[in-house]
């Protein structure tokens, strides 16, 4: 099966692992980044073994930061908030600031890598997306479901100007789930229900 990855790009979430779990919205809103984890990966009683998220951290002291969640191998990770966000303050912990994928546990990983390093290498390997709500409507959209699809998201903040244009220069295309504004976890959820769907009826 295809996979479907996402990439959560936080503008200002901590990239130190010295923080309270007591205090997720504190530290540049973990809690979405948490929230959006959970999002892509699981399902009730069960995980998409399919699915993938890059959680691309902006803030201080030392940004960028991203971490992997490869549903495919994770053991010991459960959908809430705090269990996730302890599975990212290990990954911090264990981090050695080298610019490769290095495993902090299974199925996570971690790098020194940038929203536009992660972007640039995806694009050789999967159909991209971002995720906008001025965007083509998802359901008059047809995906290659044979294909790897990658889906970009921005934090509470959204994606700064001069990012999209990094991405509009890429030819990355945009799509909308519709006029309202939703939180990146909804917006990970009906996106997998969109899929689901089309999976479903063929
Ligand atoms: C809470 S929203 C961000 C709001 C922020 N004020 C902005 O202007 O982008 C978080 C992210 O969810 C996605 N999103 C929210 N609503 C959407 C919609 N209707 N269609 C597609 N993506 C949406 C976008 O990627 C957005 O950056």
């Amino acid at each position: 099966m295809a996979t479907r990855e996402f990439i959560v790009r936080m503008n200002d979430t901590t990239t130190s692992p010295n923080f309270s779990l007591n205090n997720l919205t504190g530290v540049g809103r973990l809690d979405l980044a948490c929230r959006a984890v959970s999002s892509a990966l699981f399902l009730s009683h069960s995980i998409r073994k399919n699915s993938k998220i890059y959680v691309n951290l902006n803030g201080p002291p030392s940004p960028p930061v991203t971490i992997l969640f490869d549903a495919k191998n994770l053991k010991r990770v459960y959908p809430d908030e705090r269990n996730i966000a302890s599975h990212i303050r290990i990954a911090l912990k264990k981090f050695d600031k080298k610019e490769i994928f290095t495993e902090t546990e299974p199925g996570i990983f971690i790098a020194k890598k940038s929203f536009e390093e992660l972007i640039k290498e995806k694009n050789k390997k999967a159909d991209i997306y971002y995720l906008s709500k001025d965007g083509k409507d998802i359901r008059k959209f047809k995906f290659n479901l044979e294909k790897d699809l990658c889906f970009i998201l921005g934090d509470h903040k959204g994606i700064p100007k001069k990012t999209e244009k990094f991405l509009d220069e890429l030819g990355i295309k945009k799509i909308s789930v519709g006029e309202i504004e939703y939180l990146a976890s909804q917006v990970i959820t009906i996106v997998h229900y969109e899929l689901d769907r089309r999976l479903a009826s063929r």
